[in-house]
């Protein structure tokens, strides 16, 4: 988990920090984009469209700690914290420090936690955080450009970070996040969203809870 540390940026240059003031949010994900296309993989953030298809079959009671994979400049937070317990926590993982930096600045809430690090290393970091399982994982990753092997090993993670009964939640351009969460979870549902830049693919896999009554209970 080492080469995270959320440090803060340095010295912006002054047009940087013109194109950061005029176009707020926009500004800095467009940013991150140029410094870390292949990291990033869009220029435009997630669409409401998208976020409220995404988010619709949470179970919002049951949750203490939902977990976001690359939140860029926090398009799902504030709708995630809108419904989220008052008990419950939201942690947030992104590689990118620029990020990291604009979401601890602009979010203020007690149960908001922004990790510079890798959706890798998601079990170190929510167990460094107090628990033991997430009860959704949220994933904005490119997953198909992504370095050769991570997908699969950030996938393979958050079916062993999920408590039963959870699920991990993707969007994407290709299919590239479906394929990968079809590899590990017990029931993937899907849907697609058309009003989003560009068009995307929205995937549910659901981590079966025990059965009640089997055999040798
Ligand atoms: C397409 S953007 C998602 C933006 C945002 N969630 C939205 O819906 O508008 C992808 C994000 O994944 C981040 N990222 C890429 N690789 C990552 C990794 N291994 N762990 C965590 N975040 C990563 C990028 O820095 C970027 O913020």
């Amino acid at each position: 988990m080492a080469g995270y540390e959320a440090l803060p940026e340095r010295n912006p240059t002054r047009l940087k920090r013109k194109m950061r003031n005029f176009f707020g949010a926009w500004g800095v994900f467009f940013q991150g984009f140029v410094e870390h296309p292949v990291m990033v993989g869009s220029i435009i953030p997630s669409s409401r469209f998208t976020i409220r298809k995404m988010l619709e079959p949470v179970d919002w009671g049951s949750c203490r700690l939902f977990v976001e994979y690359g939140p860029g400049v926090g398009t799902f937070c504030q709708p995630v914290l809108d419904k989220l317990p008052s008990d419950a926590s939201l942690i947030v993982i992104d590689t990118n420090r620029l990020f990291i930096d604009y979401l601890n600045r602009t979010i203020q809430d007690s149960r908001f936690i922004a990790v510079h690090g890798s959706a890798e290393d998601v079990e170190q970091i929510i167990r460094s955080h107090g628990h033991k399982h997430a009860d959704y994982v949220l994933s904005g990753l490119p997953f198909s450009t992504l370095p050769e092997g991570l997908g699969p090993r950030i996938a393979a993670a958050t079916y062993r970070v999920i408590r039963p009964g959870g699920a991990f939640l993707t969007y994407q351009f290709s299919k590239a996040a479906y394929n990968l969460t079809a590899q590990h979870f017990d029931r993937v549902d899907s849907g697609f969203e058309p009003l989003n830049i560009l068009p995307c693919r929205l995937a549910w896999g659901w981590k079966s809870a025990p059965q009640s009554g089997a055999a040798g209970e």
